[in-house]
């Protein structure tokens, strides 16, 4: 028996998770398994009405599960940044979710804006460092003169910066990113592990022709960590360029690490060649704690409530989430059964379906075999 925090969220959140749920039901009871959910209450409305994003009964009680099961976040009512800091990173820093695993894989009938590719080009999984770079969240927005302490606090390492900034400017911004060996080293180790059970290829991503320090450190320790797998090809790509490399020869790739930021950025670009963010699932990895799996879409609030949110992301997440809990079977048939439901054209209009969100998870449900 698994037990599995379930939290739609803000928007579509709440329907779409209702379809996962349905399907990992439905799978559990063909392979064997059973799953207990929780249900958290955590996001805007609440936030709304009692001024709390997560509180340490929340963190205790998340932290007993094994795994969390994440729709969306964020609400026009509420300013940007409060939901997404408050609740989905501060999950995947409290949890320690090194990892954003993010499969780029173009499941059989979808198509691709990419002309002349099909399933076989594009298979591929990024590997997103999952707590440092320009997410640690620190920085300031201020006029002439200030001192400042700035802490970064992690199971890793706690960071201390103190700064004193005179400035003849107006008003002057700055962020601070951070990237540590230790942080770096182990999301690369993960990646370099995944790379030895596919194609055996890694590409790392940087910036370390501009931003050196920052990714020069990102970029020493990727040399380091290729000596101890030799049985993977090794390689290095500007993050400007693999935006170009996606589009043009997305078939080179086999396994994509790459810091924060940049992660964040070319997962939406392969979320497109993938078919869309509506195909597109992510997994919040910490590999001996809690994870939590989520579609890499955001809350749509204008479509809420009105049944025509594509569930699919939300459903391959779920068959990430079995996956990491070595569920492999079920979670095989969960993206078989989501192919199958491309294929008989039940899909959402952004699919170019005329199916609903239900009928889309119910079709997945009765198509596990
Ligand atoms: C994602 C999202 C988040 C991120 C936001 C909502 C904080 O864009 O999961 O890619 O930037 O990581
Ligand atoms: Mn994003």
């Amino acid at each position: 028996m698994y037990h599995i925090a379930s939290i739609g969220g803000d928007g579509i959140g709440p329907e779409i998770i209702m379809e996962g749920k349905k399907v990992l039901d439905a799978v559990s009871d063909k392979y064997n398994f059973s799953i207990k959910w929780t249900d958290y209450d955590i996001g805007a409305e609440r936030y709304l009405k009692d001024g709390i994003l997560l509180d340490e009964d929340d963190y205790k009680s998340l932290g007993r599960k094994d795994a969390i099961y994440f729709g969306a976040i964020g609400d026009d009512r509420v300013p940007p940044g409060i939901l997404e800091k408050g609740i989905l990173l501060s999950m995947r820093f409290y949890f320690d979710q090194f990892v954003n695993l993010r499969p780029i894989k173009l499941l059989k009938g979808v198509e691709t804006p990419l002309s002349g590719k099909g399933p076989e080009d594009i298979d591929f999984v990024v590997v997103r460092e999952n707590t440092e770079d320009f997410y640690v969240g620190i920085g300031s927005l201020f006029s002439k003169k200030e001192k400042k302490i700035l802490e970064v606090k992690r199971e890793l390492y706690n960071i201390k910066f103190s700064l004193d900034i005179e400035s003849d400017s107006d008003e002057i911004a700055y962020q601070i990113g951070v990237i540590s060996r230790e942080g770096s080293k182990r999301v690369i180790d993960y990646a370099f592990e995944k790379a030895e059970k596919r194609k055996k290829k890694l590409t790392s991503v940087d910036k370390a022709n501009v931003l050196s320090d920052i990714y020069g450190l990102w970029r020493k320790v990727f040399l380091e960590e290729a000596q101890k797998y030799p049985g993977v090809t090794h390689e290095f790509t500007f993050v400007d360029a693999i935006t170009m490399w996606f589009v043009k020869n997305p078939e080179w790739f086999d396994v994509v690490v790459t810091p924060n930021m940049f992660g964040d950025i070319i997962t939406d670009l392969g979320a497109m060649i993938q078919g869309g963010l509506g195909l597109a699932p992510g997994g919040n990895i910490n590999p001996c704690g809690v994870s939590m799996f989520e579609p890499i879409h955001g809350s749509a609030p204008k479509y809420r409530g009105l049944g025509v949110a594509n569930p699919c992301a939300t459903i391959w997440a779920g068959a990430l989430m079995l996956e990491t809990l070595g569920e492999v079977k079920a979670s095989e048939a969960v993206v078989k059964a989501i192919e199958r439901a491309i294929d008989k054209k039940v899909m959402t209009k952004d699919m170019g379906g005329s199916s609903s969100t239900r009928e889309v998870g119910d079709f997945i449900a009765k198509s596990l075999y």
